[in-house]
C-alpha cells in the first residue's frame, strides 16, 4: 500500500468459532494482506468469533434476529450498523444467514463467501458428509462472489484436496478449514488490487 492510501476496509459477519477470520487477522498483522478489519458482526452472541476480533482490538457486534421480524428486516439493521464503517468489502465467514436481495444490492459485488466444497457442486449444508456418501475422490474450499442465489456466483478461489480412505466428515471439516484458511485472506488480498473496481 502506498503511503497516504486508505486501507482496504473490511467488515467479517461471522455466526460461530471465527477461525476463517482469525486467518484473515493473522494475515494482516504478518503484513500478508493489506487490509484492516473495521468491525466484526455476528447474528449469535456465543460466536467464539466475537471474542477473536476483541482480542485483536476490532469492534464486535451482535446483530441478533429478533422473532416474527422478516429477513428484509433484519438485513436493513445489518446495514444501519455496517454503514458507519463504510466497508470497501463484506467477507462472509461462516455466517449462516442467508442474504435477503435488498442486501445484496446495496453491496453489489462487494459481498464474498467462503464454502466447503468445490462449488458449483455441493451447495448448502453438511458438505463434507454428503462428498463422502457420493464417494466423490476430490473435495475442497471455494470463495466467490455473493449473489441473490445461495453459494451462486463468481469464483475467486478454490482448494482442491483429495479424500484419504480414511478420511470421515470430521477429518475432512478440519483439512478444508486448513485450506480455508489459505485461499481466504489470498482472495482478499488478491481483491485490495481491484479497490478502484469495487469502489467505483
Ligand atoms: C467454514 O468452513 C466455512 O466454509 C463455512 O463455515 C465454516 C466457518 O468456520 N461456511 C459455510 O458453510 C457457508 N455456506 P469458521 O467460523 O471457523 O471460520
Amino acid at each position: 500500500m502506498k503511503k497516504n492510501e486508505s486501507p482496504f476496509k473490511l467488515a467479517v459477519l461471522i455466526s460461530g468459532e471465527g477461525s476463517n477470520l482469525q486467518a484473515i487477522i493473522d494475515a494482516i498483522d504478518a503484513g500478508e494482506l493489506n487490509a484492516s478489519v473495521e468491525v466484526v458482526i455476528s447474528n449469535k452472541a456465543s460466536a467464539n468469533g466475537l471474542n477473536r476480533a476483541k482480542q485483536a482490538g476490532i469492534t464486535a457486534v451482535v446483530v441478533a434476529p429478533v422473532k416474527g421480524r422478516t429477513r428484509e428486516e433484519y438485513d436493513q439493521c445489518l446495514l444501519e450498523t455496517l454503514a458507519p464503517f463504510t466497508p470497501d468489502l463484506i467477507v462472509l465467514a461462516g455466517f449462516m444467514r442467508i442474504l435477503s436481495a435488498d442486501f445484496v444490492h446495496a453491496f453489489a459485488d462487494k459481498i464474498i463467501n467462503i464454502h466447503p466444497s468445490l462449488l458449483p457442486a455441493y451447495k448448502g449444508m453438511d458438505t463434507h458428509q454428503r462428498v463422502l456418501d457420493a464417494g466423490e475422490p476430490y473435495h475442497g474450499a471455494t470463495v466467490h462472489f455473493v449473489t441473490e442465489k445461495l453459494d451462486d456466483g463468481e469464483i475467486i478461489i478454490q482448494s482442491r484436496i483429495k479424500i484419504r480412505p480414511d478420511d470421515d466428515a470430521e477429518s475432512l471439516q478440519k483439512r478444508v478449514h486448513v485450506e480455508e484458511h489459505v485461499i481466504y485472506p489470498r482472495a482478499i488480498q488478491w481483491l485490495t488490487t481491484r479497490k478502484q473496481d469495487l469502489v467505483n
